[in-house]
């Protein structure tokens, strides 16, 4: 038998603006997805955009009501900074009698909320000023984060800053799949050091306000990076890559401060953000409480082909390295590899002074869906009960050993809609039917992992 603890957090997680919808009702104003959409609505698959999500606005209760009846006892999503402060100063009262509402209802059914300030979702009027480009944003953050401790924070005792801080860099400016889609490593860096620093303020406000008898962390998405040999130049690009995706942020948020090599790689480049004087303090007065960490598939690396610096910053040192034994997922191309989950667990245990952490992300999406659907309408998604499975396993094995974890969340709750992606890729316990009112109809895994909670575990 693998079992869990009795208080073990089970749960799902998402966010505001791949759930809630109303995207501009109740004096929100627009996001960075709802312009974009407005603007290039090719880039989003099938043309799908951030009005057509869950609907959660209106449905949040029958949602509430599925979750109770799935067993979870916690649940991750965020709050809309344009939705709460639409214009970056006035309290949207709408707004906050929405959340209110919302999290009031998932505690009376006992499940705990985790609410997350920070899902990629920049409000427009910060990204027309720059967004965090800015050193502005860092102080637009922190006021929104106050005002999101005051409102509550005497309901709400676990947050967390940001959602993978670094895709919103990666993809924003190191790659096209964000906006605002340009490639330059310089303002990558500046992006990724604003929002460090966002972070670390937030963390701040928090412990000084006047509801901090909770905790604070950031949800990061730690993929295990494996060298493809034991030869130098693959152990070196393994390390590089680390370094720069892994631990820029990890050790900062854990430790308080930047590793020191990666100060002297971004200076030998000339690639050093601008900082100001009290930075430093600031990051290490601000540590997290806990971790969320989010794993879907490892990075798998080996030396560069060839030199690419500085038209592409990280590729310089690794090239990505196509693991001949890897088991993937046949529906959307990731690699599925369990025991990354265990390394992770094993690694903040070590290396991270056995930091509490749990998974707030782990999942499989699934294209075409639908194709599983049976003859009563319930989605069978054997394929996903195998992997929550085999991940659990390994998830066990570290806590076995001593890692301090207290929960696991599947991404996510009923299908959602995911950036550009769409509806592409499907994650859910629940189905959602876009051609029939949002629909929510359960598939197989919600049964299986319902029991599970239950039961505190499964049989091998
Ligand atoms: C996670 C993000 O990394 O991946 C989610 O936190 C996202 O916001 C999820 O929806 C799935 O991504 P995709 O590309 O498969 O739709």
């Amino acid at each position: 038998m693998i079992t869990f603890s009795k208080d073990f957090l089970w749960g799902a997680a998402a966010s505001a603006p791949q759930t809630e919808g109303a995207a501009l009702v109740d004096g929100k104003s627009p996001t960075v997805w709802d312009k974009w959409f407005e603007l290039e609505p090719e880039l989003f698959y099938e043309g799908v955009g951030p009005e057509q999500t869950s609907n959660t606005y209106y449905q949040y209760k029958e949602d509430v009501a599925l979750m109770k009846k799935m067993a979870l006892n916690s649940y991750r999503t965020s709050i809309s900074w344009a939705r709460i402060l639409p214009d970056g100063r006035a309290v949207n009262v709408k707004a906050v009698q929405f959340y209110r509402d919302y999290f009031q209802e998932m505690k009376s059914n006992g499940i705990e909320p985790i609410i997350n300030l920070f899902h990629f979702d920049m409000p427009w009027w910060l990204m027309e000023k720059g967004g965090w480009e800015t050193r502005e944003s860092i102080e637009a953050f922190a006021f929104y984060a106050q005002v999101v401790f005051e409102q509550f924070g005497d309901i709400i005792k676990k947050w967390t800053t940001f959602n993978e801080p670094l895709v919103h860099v990666e993809c924003g400016y190191l790659g096209e799949a964000h906006y605002p889609k340009v490639v330059d490593f310089t303002r990558a860096i500046q992006v990724g050091y604003h929002t460090l620093l966002a972070h670390a303020m937030a963390v701040n406000r928090y412990k000084n306000s006047k509801y901090n008898d909770g905790e604070i962390g950031i949800i990061l998405n730690l993929s295990p990076v494996y060298p493809k040999s034991t030869h130098v130049e693959d152990k070196k690009a393994a390390h590089i890559t680390d370094l720069i995706y892994i631990r820029s942020f990890l050790d900062t948020v854990v430790h308080g401060y930047f590793p020191e090599e990666l100060i002297q790689l971004f200076k030998t480049h000339q690639l050093l953000p601008k900082v100001e004087e009290e930075d430093k303090e600031i990051f290490q007065r601000n540590i997290v409480d806990f971790l969320g960490v989010n794993y879907y598939q490892p990075l798998r690396v080996q030396r560069p082909k060839k030199e690419q610096f500085p038209a592409q910053f990280p590729s310089a040192f690794a090239s990505h390295y196509d693991w001949p034994n890897k088991k993937i997922n046949p529906y959307r191309g990731w690699e599925i590899y369990p025991e990354g989950i265990y390394d992770l667990g094993m690694r903040l245990k070590n290396e991270y002074k056995n930091i509490s952490w749990y998974v707030s992300e782990n999942g499989m999406g699934v294209s075409e869906e639908e194709r599983f659907l049976d003859e009563s309408g319930v989605v069978q998604d054997s394929y996903r009960i195998d992997f929550l499975k085999e991940h659990l396993i390994m998830l066990q094995k570290a806590i076995s050993e001593g890692s301090n974890c207290f929960g696991y969340h599947m991404w996510t709750f009923v299908d959602c809609w995911s950036w550009l992606n769409a509806y592409k890729n499907r994650y859910g316990f629940y189905r959602i039917d876009l051609e029939n009112q949002f629909k929510r109809s359960e598939k197989a895994s919600s049964l299986w992992l319902k029991q599970v909670i239950v039961e505190n575990g499964f049989p091998m």
